[in-house]
């Protein structure tokens, strides 16, 4: 799978995940942008190093990098980031937006300084570095861009209202420019990573307090010291996906503990109101309301410790691991 001639954008790319997604794509043929503002795992601080470090690693192994230290959570950030592709190779093939840091909090605690720069570097992050780079892909008719969600955003997770919002978001804003990215050969996935990262340091374990929750992690057979991969295994899924070979779009795909999913909404077969002009009462609804929310044959993580608890069914199942 050859990205020679691509020239690609990963943002965050100064550690773990994102320094991964890129090393991979310049080993593969990729002129990558190394973005990152090199903070800290809460998002406090700026370095130059984060980004660099990386650069050179490409560039002594004989590949093709330049840095950039903006930041992906202001607009003229993002235009920066896409820039400096467009200065320094004309164009862009592939975005990875995947810039982030973590401040977790109680729902009923989080202050402006824990949900603004947490909407800001997920969320609005994307459409800023989102946005230049879809004009540029739109004007070359070639593009591949891969958003990063959670599966806290998907299935949800105690202390991380702020993130999980921002995340979840990453669906809408992937599907819309999926659906408008079509006609310029443009694809757009939303990956839901898991690896061992500098974000365990800000993962305060004071969310264990919500009896629910603490149960549901302890009923899982999951153990986190057994199942949490580094970047490397996360690293194939995003790289396929931002190829030329994928042909897949509008997506939301799932690495996590070795396993690689793909995630849908699904939806209920539902009740259907009887024919008429009235329409049915709250009571209707009610005495229905099994039929509206049997979902049959799906499964349906309720937060993301459940699709560890899934994951290892399905590898028993498969003979995989017991
Ligand atoms: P990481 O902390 O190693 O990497 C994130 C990078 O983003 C850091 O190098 C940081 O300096 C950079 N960054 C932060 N704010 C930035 C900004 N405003 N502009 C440019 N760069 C900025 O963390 P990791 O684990 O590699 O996370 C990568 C992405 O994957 C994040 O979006 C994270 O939320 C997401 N994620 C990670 C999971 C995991 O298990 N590690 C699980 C689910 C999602």
């Amino acid at each position: 799978m050859s990205f020679e001639n691509r020239v690609a954008v990963v943002t965050g790319a100064g550690s773990g995940l994102g320094r991964g997604y890129a090393l991979e794509l310049a080993r593969r043929g990729a002129k990558v942008v190394v973005n990152d503002l090199g903070g800290s795992p809460s998002g406090e601080g700026a370095s130059a190093s984060a980004a660099q470090i990386v650069v050179d690693t490409i560039r002594s192994a004989g590949g093709e990098a330049v840095a950039s230290m903006d930041s992906v959570a202001t607009r003229e950030g993002g235009a920066a980031i896409i820039q400096t592709a467009l200065d320094t190779w004309g164009k862009v093939d592939v975005l990875i937006s995947n810039a982030g840091f973590l401040r977790n909090n109680r729902f009923e605690d989080l202050s402006d300084n824990e949900i603004d720069p947490i909407v800001d570097v997920h969320l609005k992050g994307a459409f800023y570095v989102g946005q230049p780079a879809y004009r540029a892909m739109r004007a070359q008719g070639y593009g591949r861009i891969l958003f990063t969600g959670s599966s806290s955003g998907m299935f949800g997770h105690a202390w991380q209202a702020n993130y999980a919002a921002s995340k979840a978001g990453m669906v809408g804003l992937s599907n819309a420019v999926a659906i408008e990215g079509s006609a310029y050969g443009i694809q757009s996935n939303v990956l839901l990573p898991n690896a061992l990262s500098r974000l365990e340091e800000v993962m305060t374990p004071g969310y264990m307090e919500i009896p629910a929750f603490a149960e549901a992690l302890q009923a899982t057979d999951f153990s986190f010291a057994d199942g949490r991969m580094p970047p490397e295994f996360t690293v194939p899924l995003a790289i396929y996906l931002v190829s030329e070979a994928c042909s897949a779009t509008q997506g939301i795909y799932s690495s996590n503990s070795g396993r690689y999913a793909r995630v849908r909404v699904c939806e209920a077969e539902g009740w259907v109101a009887p024919a008429g002009t009235t329409p049915p009462s709250a009571e209707d609804i009610a005495s229905h309301f099994e039929d509206i929310s049997e979902l049959r044959e799906f499964s349906l993580p309720r937060h993301n410790y459940d699709e560890f608890t899934i994951g290892a069914q399905v590898a028993r199942k498969q003979g995989v691991h017991s």
